[in-house]
This record gives structure tokens, sequence and C-alpha cells, in this order.
């Protein structure tokens, strides 16, 4: 327990301790920062930190899953040097900046999300300690807020120019609940989300993905060149969320052809978006797997965040037929989700199991999805 082991390091009992959750997201990737609709969902596995206030300007930290510590003062300019310590650091200073009064405190944390497996166990880790630094300091800020937080620690601190996705669904899940964002005018909508019939399962490749390694930025700034061809014509234009189809065949010729594959494919995702809500009002969760594969598709041909083990699962779920699958989050590694009937389930699992440890050596990893409640003081 984090709580006991933060009694052992420091010697003292916490004042509290926090949880925020990773995420799954049913469909909508890399459109967050075009604008457009992301369908996401806090899991049950997350980060959680115990915290005491320890009246000085200087953090000591405690990761105890890499049993490494650190310090720092929160008026330093420079980021502590460890990777996992930017994310706390960031997150101070990034509250600092919205008028908090952080001062120090010591802290352990631990967490069972996977790293680099596509279900944001970075963003837990912001949303955890903005959540907490909030109560502690008497913040004031909304949860809206916070979750742009954790969103400019990433921007600011550790270089991946993402989107709000996972930091708001950090903040803002819903045990049972998916909920869809609009990421121009950040309206939501929360989904009851219980498929009867049907399980939700992630398959991990464990090929880890490398966000910041600038794939990722580059897939945006595609997307940013595109909407300024746009832009020259069409003013209206501010994201790929406002463009259709006809307005891309007309600038093909003034972006590169790689750019202009970014974009067929997030005009596509956005309309997707808004097909699988529909369906799942009718409970028609054949269209929502049909367009779970397309999105696949997608991200493998024109936005080519796929890799090749995501790609062998997901062939394997066509094969297994089961109703919906596709690389989730960010991409580069990390997992499939899988939409699969009841009964198909364990002649699935068996035959992902077998066919990709024969291919690559090593069995996927399987998560079952608990879709559960955002971050909170336990
Ligand atoms: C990462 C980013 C999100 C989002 C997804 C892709 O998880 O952090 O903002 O862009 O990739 O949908």
């Amino acid at each position: 327990m984090v709580k006991d082991i933060f009694l052992e390091k420091f010697g003292v009992a916490a004042d509290g301790v926090w949880a925020s959750p990773g995420r799954v997201n049913l469909i909508g990737e890399h459109t967050d920062y075009n604008g457009s609709f992301v369908f996401p969902g806090a899991i049950d596995k997350g980060m959680t930190a115990a915290i005491r206030l320890n009246g000085t300007d200087r953090v000591r930290a405690y990761a105890i899953d890499l049993d490494e510590t650190t310090e720092f003062s929160v008026d330093d300019p420079q980021p502590p040097k460890e990777g996992w310590a930017k994310y706390i650091y960031g997150v101070c200073r990034e509250m600092g900046k919205r008028g908090v009064k952080v001062g120090g405190f010591d802290t352990a944390f631990s967490g069972d999300v996977p790293l680099g497996a596509g279900m944001s166990s970075s963003a837990a880790l912001e949303s955890v300690y903005a959540f907490a630094i909030n109560e502690l300091f008497d913040g004031g800020v909304d949860k809206m807020e916070l979750a742009r937080v954790g969103q400019a620690t990433e921007h600011n601190y550790v270089g991946v120019m993402c989107g709000i996705m996972d930091q708001f669904a950090s903040v803002f899940g819903k045990r049972g609940n998916l909920i869809r964002l609009d990421t121009r005018s950040m309206e939501y909508e929360y989904f009851p989300f219980d498929p009867k019939g049907y399980k939700l399962v992630l398959l991990d490749t464990l090929v880890k993905h490398e966000l910041a390694s600038s794939a990722y930025n580059q897939r945006r700034q595609s997307c940013e060149a595109v909407v300024a061809a746009m832009a020259k014509r069409h003013p209206e234009v501010k994201f790929l969320r406002d463009a259709d189809m006809a307005m891309l065949d007309e600038v093909r010729g003034e972006v590169s052809a790689e750019d202009a594959m970014r974009a067929e494919y997030v005009i596509g995702e956005t309309q997707r978006v808004l097909d699988v809500c529909e369906a799942l009002e009718r409970g028609d969760y054949q269209t929502v797997g049909e367009r779970m594969y397309q999105t696949h598709d997608g991200m493998s041909r024109l936005y080519e965040v796929s890799c090749e083990e995501l790609d062998f699962l997901n062939d394997i779920a066509r094969e297994c037929g089961v109703t919906g699958s596709r690389v989730m989050g960010g991409g580069f590694g990390g997992c499939t989700i899988n939409l699969v009937k009841d009964g198909l389930y364990d002649g699935f699992i068996s035959t992902a199991k077998e066919k990709y440890k024969a291919k690559y050596g090593k069995e996927p990893k399987v998560y079952d999805v608990v879709i559960s409640d955002g971050a909170r003081r336990l």
C-alpha cells in the first residue's frame, strides 16, 4: 500500500492518498488536437499518490515502482533530471501559473497502469498530482483546468504536443460511462456503456511506444500544415474538424502527399465517432465494430501510427470474428482495443496468445476493461 510505504519512507503518516486513472478510448484517435471528438473512459488502473505537506518549499518524491527518490524546489527554474519527476515538477509549475501557491510536500506514488502501452500512464500521473495539489493548497482550479495543467505539463516539460483527451478522461472519468468530448467547444456528454453480450478487452503487444520520439508531434504538424493551406480559401477552417474531403481535394497540390493522407484520416475519423455515438444509441454494436476496424485501417495506412505487431493482432481479431478491433491511443505500439461477443471471447484470447507467441516469442498481455471513476481522494 502506498500509504504504508509513505510512512516507512518519511517516518510520518501522509495527509491523504489520491488516485487518478488511465484511460481507454472507444474511437476518435488523433482527433483531439484537431478540434474534433474523442470517446474515452477512465479505467480501473492508474496512479496512487500519498502526500504530506512539509512546510518548506521543497518537494521530496519517491517513485515506489522504480525505487528512486528525488528532491526539487517548486521555484527551481530547471526541472529535475529524472523523467518521472518532470511530471510532478511540471504540474507544480503549471498550478503556480494558475495562481495556486504551491508549497513543499513529501510524496510517494505507485501505478498499475502499464507504461508506454497507450493507456495514459503519464496523464494519470499528472492528474493525480494536479487534483491533490489543488485540494491541499486550496487552489480553486476547476476540473477542466486541472486537465489542462496535465496537458501543459506534457507540452512544456516533456515535449509531447498532445491533445486533451487523456488528462480529460483521467479527471472526468465516471464508472460505467464513456465520455464523448468535443475538443472544439469542450462540451462533453456521458454515455452509459454496458454492451450486453459483449466484452471490451485490450491486447498489449508489449511494444513500447515513445510518443516523445517526435513522430507524434510530426503528425500534429502535418494536420496544421493542411489547415493552413485550407484557411487561405476558407478562413473559417481553424482545425481539420472544420474541413471536409472536398476542401482537402482543393489543396492536394499545395501540401505534401503525406500531409494529405494524415488529413484524410482525421476527416474520416471525425465522422466515425459520430457514427459510433448514433449506433450506440440504437444498441447497434455491429456498426460500432465496423467503424473500429475502419479506424484501424486509417491509422495503419493513412496516419501510419500502427506497427507490424498491432496489425497482426488486428488481423487475428478479424479472423476470429471479433466485432471490432483497432489500435488504441497514440499508436506506434501498445494495445489494440477489441469489442468481442461473450461467446467468442475465450477462443479469441487463446488464438491471439498462441499465434502472437508463435510469431513474436511472447504472449500479448490481456486486460479486461472496467470503466471506472476519475481523479479522487481515497
Ligand atoms: C495520445 C495523446 C492524446 C491523443 C492520443 C491519440 O494519447 O496524449 O492527446 O492525441 O494520443 O488519440
